[in-house]
């Protein structure tokens, strides 16, 4: 009865859900904290970079001390478990340390960018790479990562759009969730499972103008029905942690935002995982000009319901005094204490602190390759296929021209944040042509350009003769990975260096051409499109690329991968996105003027009027879900099973998919509906489902979706969850601009 209702009342201190947590949990939390000093205390809440392979002597006393609760960037397994056992034998309580790093899309065995796994619409697939990149993180003492990024990316010139999953909610939100379960498994405490951190809390992807760590400007009404939601399903799925943004947004930098953390995620959401700073976020509040000094910023963190703080001393050096100037509560650094407590227990820290090594496959092994080769594989967009020119056929080619900075390098293919990666594991383009091509078909390969940016042409000669001597040109061009990731934002999106005019040159030689796209961001196609034949956007593919792009081109497979987010004609179109608004003055084919047929002195008028660019189409080059294969595939007879529905019951609709082809393919029909008429402006169109459908050559098979009512309710003005009744449209089809339409009520 005691600890039943010392349960409860801990629960409620934690804003936590008492069937949530374990009551063994509660009375051992309550049992430390009554012992623990308060520097002990302010130890649980700091996380510290330390210098790799190393501790300090100063380090060394810290960790004797309780001063530590994180230690971030170590993967020396040695190291890890020397500090580890320092803090479990040597300090008085013997808490255990949680290792934080960046495993953001693999660990030693890289998978494609975020962005490109997202491209494989598979949760399967996201699932798996997350679960290898926690065994291999796991196996050298890495027990927490800073994965998944689910920041809404609406704008390729941000250079972490690489690490998101792209510009739609619902997409992110799955996505999300499967990297979670990767990397968590159905229990902590499992002795490969590693805890996860959904970043960064909030809106960190509309910085203005694509800058990092830029302001952002969203109102409410826009956070909850789109940026906010991937972190409530984060939150669903139990994800250990989060991890505060660094931009401000609408005025408060997240790092000090009670509102959100506090109102939202903890009361309202009822969030009991860890909040983590960024690194030295918090310290940065008065940077922004949010806080005078060091003292007020770790007063605004701590009253925001930040956990822990990264890198920066704020909480270690103001705690105490804060406390004795009673400007917080000690009970507000219990609540911080236990949040990090609890999470060490549920991963069962407190019983095993040290990595079982024994129990451990090798990093990089043939079944995390396996894996690594076929979310690749998956990831790749097939954009433009003119003439079919797409498959290859080994058997009619005497030989191949493969050219250009990215085609055989090992390094640049991985990407960005790839701290562990080892481009000796990676298999380039031209390494997996050689050993597919062997003897059979001469491989002419020359780079071109020695680097993606370089402007430097003296290369063109060797690749236009290697061009000459071959009956098709592969062309390995893009972006090398430093040019996108944190800090490395674009305002120019085009093909950098002398690319294009590397394109330009092998046109010149009559010679048909396939552009593999590596980059880590949408680029802006418009110019190059004309000049090749054939484009496969394969994002930066990690470890396996060069095997995964070769199955695809010479058609071992047919590309399966669709676009997680629009691809501009130009920059000045960003941000262009398919969820947009209808506006009162929608553009149409009918109603838009290109500026050519605007006449000369013609009088403004206000009639007629349309939202677009008088320059430019109104959409976008690719939208949002598209996505080629070899193969010719169309949808027929939707049928709305369920014209109108209860707020309890569920659209049905089915349809044909049609495969005239003689190839099987993999496809991944969407859904999306539009709800026409509601008390907050709807998007034009949202996507609310999707199948990956395998399906037979000269084939049709139904598909059919079914998706509860409840699916389509939003938050109205007054910031309830609603489900309005009215009329919807809906679509299905390959991509978001999908025509076959129908309709229901919502009654
Ligand atoms: C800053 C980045 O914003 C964050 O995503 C990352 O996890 C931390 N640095 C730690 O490296």
């Amino acid at each position: 009865m005691q600890t039943a209702k010392m349960a409860v009342s801990l629960s409620l201190l934690l804003g936590i859900n008492h069937d949530m947590m374990n009551t063994q949990y509660l009375d051992q939390i309550s049992d430390l904290l009554d012992q623990m000093t308060l520097s002990e205390k302010i130890g649980q809440l700091s996380q510290f970079q330390t210098p790799y392979g190393q501790i300090p002597e100063n380090f060394k006393q810290q960790l004797q001390n309780g001063d530590v609760g994180s230690v971030l960037n170590e993967a020396d397994l040695d190291t890890i478990t020397e500090m580890q056992r320092i803090a479990v034998e040597e300090s008085r309580l013997g808490i255990p340390l949680l290792f934080g790093r960046d495993v953001i899309h693999g660990f030693k065995t890289v998978f494609p960018i975020p962005l490109g796994q997202a491209a494989t619409w598979s949760e399967t697939l996201v699932e798996q790479a997350a679960r290898v990149s926690a065994i291999e993180a796991r196996s050298s003492g890495i027990n927490w990562t800073f994965s998944p990024m689910i920041d809404i990316s609406r704008d390729p010139r941000w250079g972490r759009i690489a690490e998101s999953f792209g510009e739609d909610h619902w997409l992110t939100s799955k996505l999300g969730n499967a990297m979670v379960d990767g990397y968590q498994t159905d229990n902590l405490k499992n002795h490969d499972a590693i805890a996860a951190c959904a970043k960064h809390f909030v809106g960190y992807g509309a910085a203005e103008s694509g800058r990092d760590y830029n302001s952002v400007n969203i109102c409410e009404n826009e956070l909850r029905n789109v940026y906010l939601t991937p972190f409530k399903s984060a939150c669903d799925n139990k994800a250990a942690s989060m991890m505060a943004a660094f931009n401000d947004l609408n005025g408060v930098p997240a790092s000090g935002n009670e509102w959100l953390m506090q109102d939202v995620l903890r009361t309202e959401w009822g969030y009991d995982g860890v909040m983590l700073s960024d690194w030295d976020s918090i310290r940065q509040l008065s940077i922004h000009g949010f806080t005078e000094n060091d003292k007020a910023s770790a007063l605004a963190g701590i009253n925001a319901g930040i956990d822990m703080e990264m890198v920066s001393t704020t909480y270690a050096d103001h705690i105490e005094q804060l406390l004795s100037e009673g400007k917080i509560k000690t009970s507000q650094i219990d609540t911080m204490v236990k949040r990090i407590l609890l999470l060490k227990f549920k991963m069962g820290l407190f019983d095993a602190p040290y990595t079982a090594s024994e129990k451990f496959p090798e990093l990089v092994n043939d079944q995390h390759r396996q894996i690594a080769k076929e979310v690749a594989r998956n990831s790749c967009v097939l954009l433009q296929n003119k003439h079919n020119v797409l498959p290859l056929a080994k058997d009619d080619l005497s030989s191949v021209a493969l050219i250009g900075p990215l085609a055989d390098d090992g390094y640049e293919q991985l990407g960005t944040w790839i701290f562990d990666g080892d481009e000796q594991h990676s298999v380039t383009c031209l390494q997996a042509l050689k050993a597919y091509l062997g003897n059979d078909v001469a491989l002419n390969f020359a780079k071109g350009l020695a680097t993606s940016r370089t402007t430097d042409d003296s290369g063109f000669n060797e690749a236009i003769t290697a061009v000459k001597q071959s009956d098709v040109a592969v062309l390995v061009l893009g972006e090398e990975s430093i040019l996108s990731g944190e800090a490395h934002c674009r305002t120019n999106l085009d093909l950098p260096g002398a690319q294009h005019a590397l394109i330009r040159a092998i046109k010149a030689t009559g010679t048909p051409i396939v552009l593999v796209v590596m980059a880590g961001r949408p680029l802006t196609l418009t110019p190059i499109m004309d000049d090749v034949d054939a484009i496969l956007y394969a994002w930066h593919p990690g470890t396996m690329g060069g095997e995964a792009i070769k199955e695809l081109i010479f058609g071992e497979y047919s590309p399966t991968g669709k676009l997680p987010v629009s691809f501009p004609r130009n920059v000045g179109q960003i941000p262009i996105y398919y969820n947009q608004k209808h506006t009162g003055k929608p553009v149409t084919d009918d109603n838009w003027a290109f500026i050519d047929d605007i006449p000369v002195r013609a009088e403004q008028t206000s009639m007629g009027m349309n939202s677009a660019h008088i320059d430019c189409h109104f959409t976008p080059l690719f939208p949002f879900g598209f996505g080629l294969t070899y193969g010719e595939l169309s949808y027929q007879n939707l049928q709305v099973k369920t014209p109108s529905i209860t707020p309890e019951g569920a659209l049905i609709v089915d349809v044909e998919l049609v495969n005239d082809s003689q190839r099987d393919i993999i496809e991944t029909a969407q859904l999306y509906i539009r709800d026409l008429h509601a008390s907050v402006t709807r998007p034009v169109r949202e996507l609310k489902a999707f199948k990956r459908v395998e399906i037979k050559a000269n084939s049709r098979q139904p598909i059919t979706f079914i998706l509860q009512a409840s699916e389509l309710s939003f938050y109205n003005q007054r910031m309830q969850k609603v489900l309005e009744p009215g009329l919807f449209h809906c679509w299905i089809g390959g991509d978001s601009q999908a025509s076959l339409q129908g309709e229901f009520r919502v009654i």
